[in-house]
């Protein structure tokens, strides 16, 4: 069985999340990983279960995601199909879920495509990578919103555990042989 994950990712936590998962798939599914910016060939006709993950950046997803959604939705609706978000608010663990984190129901309410599991995984800090315009965003976003201030610091927040669960449920979503 052929699985698709397909990513958005600007720093690459998303990426590692959705590489990670197809580890950790890999004894029971066949598993393809691909970048949303160059999914626009992509034939789901070859797969039979989906996944996609995305982050935020200052509030939105990558418009790739909602353009491959509304390409997609009727396939996507047909298929045994599962989303992810990625952002630092979820760091929180009560804005971790789909209905408490905003941008996850937000993109839900508006998203013709159902997924029919969803997660929300909070990402990675990496104040050193960003350039100096991003840097004093977000740390000035962490200040107002009681996180790590200090630009010399390298934080991961996702947690791995759920992400192990969230991969255990995606394969033990009923598909069509
Ligand atoms: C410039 C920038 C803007 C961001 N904006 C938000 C935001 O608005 N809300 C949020 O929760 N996280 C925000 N984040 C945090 C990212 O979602 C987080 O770092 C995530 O791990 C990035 O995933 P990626 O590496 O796959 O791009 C921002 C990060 C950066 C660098």
């Amino acid at each position: 069985m052929k699985a698709l994950i397909l990513y958005s990712s600007r720093d690459g936590q998303t990426r590692a999340i959705a590489s990670y998962i197809a580890s950790k798939l890999q004894d029971t599914l066949r598993c393809e990983v691909i970048d949303l910016l160059q999914a626009e060939q992509v034939d789901l006709n070859q797969y039979q279960l989906v996944m996609i993950g995305a982050s935020i950046r200052y509030g939105h997803f990558n418009p790739v995601l909602d353009k491959f959604v509304k390409r997609h939705a009727e396939q996507l609706n047909r298929m045994p199909s599962a989303f992810f978000a990625v952002n630092l608010t979820a760091r929180k663990p009560e804005k971790r879920s789909p209905q408490t984190n905003a941008y996850t129901r937000k993109f839900l309410l508006a998203s013709p495509w159902q997924p029919k599991q969803c997660a929300v995984f909070a990402g990675a800090l990496r104040y050193p990578r960003y350039r100096w315009f991003d840097r004093i965003m977000i740390q000035f976003i962490m200040r107002m919103t009681g996180g790590e201030t200090d630009t010399s610091k390298e934080v991961e927040y996702t947690d791995w555990q759920q992400v192990d669960r969230f991969a255990q449920e995606f394969s033990q979503i009923p598909y069509e042989k």
